[in-house]
């Protein structure tokens, strides 16, 4: 559910046409809806209703000042995986206490930073990254939060590059390993074992997986119990899906799934949800340069491409392409949706069936507010497109959109001998 809808056959972002702020603010751009937005976090946040938890919103999904902002408003904390992505979170005024730490490959200084900050915990991945927390806080005289990650071993079903919670990937602590890292954790005195955390993967689509995972830690849970280690809290990670093409279950029944097997150990849950909260709540606006024709195919090329979504090309992934004005009738035509980067796996879309649009016309690349913008690059030599936040009938331009003084930022020109 969201509030891209048309009207008068014409695709709004709430109380904003589309085309109107295509000629404020050009194209490409990405535009999120601020109601999307609050109703994804309420329902969301009302499937755990009755659990004592804390929601920690990815942010790596989208990462928007004010689209922090925004999630702080509303309650949510966040799950960071890097002092940048700390430092934004401060800055858009989140409270630390509400802040998880996860990522493979955290440096000194960030986990300096993040204990400077009081977050909430760290989750540990490694056990020469424990000792490595463990030497940070003591020298800070201090004692780190910390959670275990812990990968559980199976598979989400989802695409490989997304896919975290089998044994051959790089995250987490090897479940037949759990219970010595716990006993480790709580020798290091510069530690504090607060919790237990796991992340299966992203854009996965069925209950099964994360019931499974569920099963799984709540045995680990147990154990460490018996042997007298308690902790308060219970990570369940993100990865809930979203309607690209598939039919995901709502977060109702994914909570579910989640709560039934670990009700009654009575830990706070924490919730890190990215995808599921942003995705459908951003889409991305592009215009129609040229239609070219070959033999074989037929091409739609835009002005937005592989640098502002790279999706497409790197996980396969579906985005549902929307003409912005439908009033037009257009012979259906198949056709690949291309942009001018200079790479095949420039596209959008492939042999995809659409309403054969002329140059000039707008389309809206669906369900792009999750690892769109935030995955977007200069890649030759694009400016990053501008993000709007739209509120009802207002437009807010939360990022605009860079130029070529951006692009050459920090570079220096050095004058060498050409021989
Ligand atoms: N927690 C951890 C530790 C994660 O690594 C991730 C995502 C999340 C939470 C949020 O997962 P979500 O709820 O968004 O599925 N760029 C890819 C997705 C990468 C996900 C990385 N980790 C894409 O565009 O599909």
């Amino acid at each position: 559910m969201n509030y891209f809808e048309y009207r008068n056959d014409q695709l709004f972002a709430e109380d904003v046409a589309l085309t109107e702020l295509a000629d404020r603010v050009g194209t490409p751009f990405f535009v999120y809806s601020a109601r999307t937005l609050r109703r994804h976090f309420r329902v969301f946040d009302e499937a755990f209703a009755g659990t004592d938890h804390l929601i920690c919103y990815a942010m790596k999904a989208l990462s928007n000042l004010s689209i922090l902002r925004l999630f702080s408003a509303m309650g949510s904390g966040f799950d960071i995986v890097s002092v940048g992505e700390l430092q934004r979170c401060l800055r858009a005024g989140a409270d630390p206490r509400m802040i998880v730490f996860s990522g493979v490959g955290k440096a000194d200084e960030e986990i300096a930073a993040a204990l400077e900050a009081g977050i909430l915990m760290i989750n540990v991945e490694s056990r020469p990254e424990m000792h490595r927390i463990s030497e940070v806080s003591g020298r800070m005289r201090r004692r780190a939060p910390v959670s275990l990650r812990v990968n559980p071993d199976l598979d989400p079903g989802t695409h490989p590059h997304i896919s975290t919670g089998h044994r051959d990937s790089k995250f987490g602590v090897p479940l037949a390993q759990v219970r010595e890292y716990y006993a480790e954790a709580r020798g290091l005195e510069n530690l504090e074992v607060v919790g237990l955390s796991t992340h299966i993967g992203s854009q996965i689509t069925e209950t099964g997986p994360f019931s499974e995972a569920a099963l799984k830690v709540k045995g680990i849970v147990t154990d460490l119990r018996a042997v007298g280690i308690a902790l308060k809290y219970l990570d369940i990670g993100g990865g809930l899906g979203i309607p690209y093409q598939e039919n995901p279950p709502p977060p109702s029944e994914y909570a579910s799934a989640i709560l039934s097997p670990i009700r009654g150990l009575g830990l706070k849950i924490i919730s890190e949800p990215g995808r599921v909260l942003v995705g459908n709540a951003g889409v991305l606006v592009t215009r129609v340069r040229y239609l070219k024709e070959t033999d074989v195919k037929r091409f739609v090329v835009v002005d937005g491409a592989m640098n502002d979504l790279i999706r497409p090309v790197l996980y396969d992934a579906y985005h549902a392409i929307a003409r912005v004005d439908r009033r037009k009738v257009g012979n259906l035509i198949v056709a690949d949706v291309v942009g001018p980067v200079c790479e095949s796996g420039d596209f959008f879309a492939r042999e995809r069936e659409m309403p054969e649009p002329a140059a000039g016309d707008l389309l809206a690349v669906m369900s792009a507010g999750a690892y769109g913008f935030v995955m977007s690059s200069n890649y030759n030599s694009r400016p990053r497109a501008p993000e709007i936040l739209v509120d009802g009938a207002t437009a807010h331009v939360i990022r605009e959109r860079e130029n070529f003084e951006d692009l050459i930022r920090g570079e220096r020109i050095v004058e060498l001998k050409a021989e």
